[in-house]
């Protein structure tokens, strides 16, 4: 049976304009940070996506997740246009694509304890009917994430990077995820740390069938993680493949470049 598309990218292109005039509103200039990119993300498995900083990694997650529109382009979601969503339907696609950022402690209101930070989506989803059954859903997402429960009355600001990075796993999970966007999970943390966080987020994709794209500068991390690679360069996908065949076997001048250079670091 073939692999079901959670995903499809479809000639995304992304125009950001940096200069309007100041009274018509007229636009003066533009950047492209995509310039037409398609891919599929299929059930089960990891996309990794290279590049050097600014070749537009972090703007095709955030299309892909519906943080950002594409200027042109389709993004389909098990094969529906996310432009002809229901409101019900494009509530369901935002819940079950998530995101993990580089930073956790950034991506979490200061202002609230760990325990608040994981029964909002669940109460604002229906998922669960109050705060006695939220709780216990977060007790046990906390503890695969590999927590103790003592962290559930903390700040963000009182736990470490690594144990904030779990709590953000768990956050993104709780509410039962298709896909999560995981852009540069790893990289703010010590490298014994990274290698528990990579190798939960593998444990928890066998376990549930969650998809990955995976974004990340160390070209090692992403060999480990995905199955796929695109490799890209000022907007573009140059280079897109099996991962060890891409890594081993690169056709692109600027991919092997990339390799080259990960191997000085
Ligand atoms: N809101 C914006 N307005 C103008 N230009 C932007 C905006 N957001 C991103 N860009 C530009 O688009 C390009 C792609 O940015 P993006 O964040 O996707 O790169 P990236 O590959 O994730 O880089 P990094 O590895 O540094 O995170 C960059 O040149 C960036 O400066
Ligand atoms: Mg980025």
């Amino acid at each position: 049976m073939a692999n079901k598309a959670v995903i499809s990218a479809v000639n995304i292109r992304k125009e950001y304009v940096t200069k309007k005039h100041f009274i018509t509103g007229k636009i003066k200039e533009k950047y492209v940070a995509v310039k037409g990119a398609s891919f599929e993300i299929e059930e089960g498995k990891t996309i990794g996506i290279v590049g050097e900083s600014g070749s537009g990694k972090s703007t095709i997650g955030e299309i892909v997740g519906g943080l950002q529109e594409p200027t042109y382009g389709n993004v389909f979601y098990y094969g529906k246009n996310i432009k002809d969503l229901s409101e019900e339907e494009y509530r369901n696609y935002r819940k079950s694509v998530q995101f993990i950022f580089q930073d956790p402690k950034g991506s979490m209101d200061p202002n609230y304890k760990i325990s608040d930070i994981l029964s909002m989506p669940l109460l604002t989803t229906d998922i669960a009917k109050n705060k006695k059954e939220a709780g216990k859903i977060i007790d046990k997402m906390l503890i695969r994430a590999g927590l103790d429960l003592s962290i559930k009355n903390k700040y963000p600001a009182e736990i470490s990077g690594g144990q904030c990075q779990r709590a953000a796993i768990a956050r993104a999970l709780i509410v039962n995820p298709k896909l999560i966007i995981c852009d540069e999970p790893v990289s703010a943390l010590d490298v014994s740390i990274q290698a528990q966080i990579l190798n939960l987020l593998r444990e928890l994709q066998k376990e549930l069938n969650i998809s990955y794209i995976f974004i990340s500068h160390d070209i090692g991390v992403v060999n480990y993680m995905s199955d796929t690679i695109l490799v890209m360069n000022n907007g573009t996908i140059v280079e897109s493949g099996e991962a060890k065949n891409v890594l081993l076997n690169p056709k692109e001048k600027y991919t092997k470049k990339l390799i080259e250079s990960a191997f000085l670091e």
